[in-house]
This record gives structure tokens, C-alpha cells and sequence, in this order.
């Protein structure tokens, strides 16, 4: 089989703040930048631009209505681009050595087999000098519940406030070395199940899943 390049891959970044004068804006700029200077499209899923929808709060998640078609459109909506993702950016800020609230509050709005089968990169950031990493494991344990491929290598940004520029530069090389092997992995791993899905599909408790 001839592995074909990753033309065409398109990623979800989830972000995972709603706080003012949130440090998300600056990792959201720095990640997008360097996802730019690769083959691949990225739309974000931003607790705070989906204010309207208010994912901030878990009331009637997508899988909760005993008929989809009684669900709000945006739910509807958003669920399908989650479907239709080649793979996933999960990024967490540090609170109290967790998983920020407004990220798990987000993605549970939508049933973790849309997130199912395809593969997510994690990325932590903190004021501390930890990076996040403690949250960043706590994620691993919420995104096998949602069914996603965590891949191996993370991203966990020390003193964000430090490494990164409110524009979104960075000039620290360990930051520099991590993004590049965390985006690698993520376009191997997309590329794979991608490609081998065209040829092989999988199946879910015996039942089609189309990816
Ligand atoms: C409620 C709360 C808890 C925090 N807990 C931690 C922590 O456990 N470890 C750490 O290094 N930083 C912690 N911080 C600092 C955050 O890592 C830092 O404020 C970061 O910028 C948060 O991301 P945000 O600005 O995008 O919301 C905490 C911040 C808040 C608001």
C-alpha cells in the first residue's frame, strides 16, 4: 500500500479558557502559526467565540436528546465538523493541577463517538514551571473516554507568559522542538488512519462507522 502525503488534513485546535485577559489567545496564535507552515487546514473551537451557544455549561449535551433532529442546529452543526476532522489539538491550561473546566465542558457537549477513532495532540501551558503537565495527564484518561488516539509526544509550555509573545512568537527552543515532533506525530497518525480508512472500514460493536 502507498501511503499518499497528508494534502487535504484538516485538524480541530480546542481551546480550553474562558478567563479575561486569557493566556489561550497567545498559545491559539502561536499553534495556528506553526500549523501554517504545514499541509493542513485548522478551524478553532473556542469556548469563548461559541459563547452564544453557551458550551460553557453541560445542560443538554447532543447525545442527551432522545431524537437528534429535536437538537439546536449548532449542536447539529458542530457535531458534524467534529466528524469530520482528520484530527484534533486539545490545548489545557493548568487549573489547580487539572484539566480546565471549559475545555471539558466544551467537548462534552457532543457524543465521544464524534470524537472517536482519529488522533489528538495535547498541548498544556501554566504560569508555573511544570507547563501544565499534570493536567496534561489528567487529559489522556478524558480523551481515551471520548474514544480519540492521544498521541505519544505533548507540547507543555512552562511560564507562558515568559515563551510566548501576546503575538504568538516564541524564541525558546525546547517550546520550538516539542511543537515540531507533537505536529509531526499528529499528521503521521491522521495520515495513516486517513489513508488506511479509504481501503478498510471499521466497525463499531459491529456496526459501520464511517470516518
Ligand atoms: C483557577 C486557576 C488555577 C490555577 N492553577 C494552576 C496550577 O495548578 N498550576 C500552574 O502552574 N498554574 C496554575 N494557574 C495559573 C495558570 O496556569 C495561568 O493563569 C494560565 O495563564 C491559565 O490559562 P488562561 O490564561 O488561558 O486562562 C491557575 C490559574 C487559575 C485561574
Amino acid at each position: 500500500m502507498v501511503f499518499l502525503t497528508p494534502a487535504g488534513l484538516h485538524f480541530i485546535l480546542f481551546l480550553g479558557s474562558v478567563r479575561e485577559n486569557r493566556n489561550a489567545e497567545r498559545v491559539k496564535k502561536y499553534l495556528t502559526n506553526f500549523i501554517a507552515k504545514h499541509n493542513v487546514s485548522v478551524e478553532i473551537f473556542d469556548p469563548v467565540e461559541m459563547a452564544v451557544y453557551n458550551y460553557t455549561k453541560v445542560v443538554t449535551p447532543l447525545h442527551y436528546y432522545p431524537k437528534q433532529e429535536d437538537a439546536p442546529q449548532h449542536l447539529l452543526d458542530n457535531n458534524a465538523r467534529i466528524k469530520k476532522a482528520d484530527g484534533f489539538i486539545i490545548v489545557t491550561p493548568e487549573y489547580h493541577s487539572a484539566v480546565a473546566p471549559a475545555l471539558s465542558t466544551l467537548m462534552d457537549q457532543f457524543p465521544g463517538l464524534s470524537y472517536a477513532y482519529r488522533p489528538a495532540a495535547i498541548v498544556s501551558y501554566s504560569k508555573g514551571r511544570f507547563g501544565g503537565i499534570r493536567a496534561s495527564t489528567q487529559l489522556r484518561t478524558f480523551l481515551s473516554e471520548l474514544g480519540m488516539i492521544h498521541i505519544p509526544s505533548v507540547l507543555a509550555i512552562a511560564k507562558v507568559e515568559n515563551t510566548i509573545t501576546p503575538d504568538g512568537q516564541t524564541k525558546d527552543d525546547t517550546v520550538l522542538a516539542s511543537t515540531a515532533a507533537v505536529v509531526e506525530e499528529l499528521i503521521w497518525f491522521a495520515t495513516t488512519v486517513k489513508e488506511y480508512s479509504k481501503v478498510k472500514e471499521l466497525l463499531y460493536k459491529g456496526k459501520k462507522w464511517i470516518l
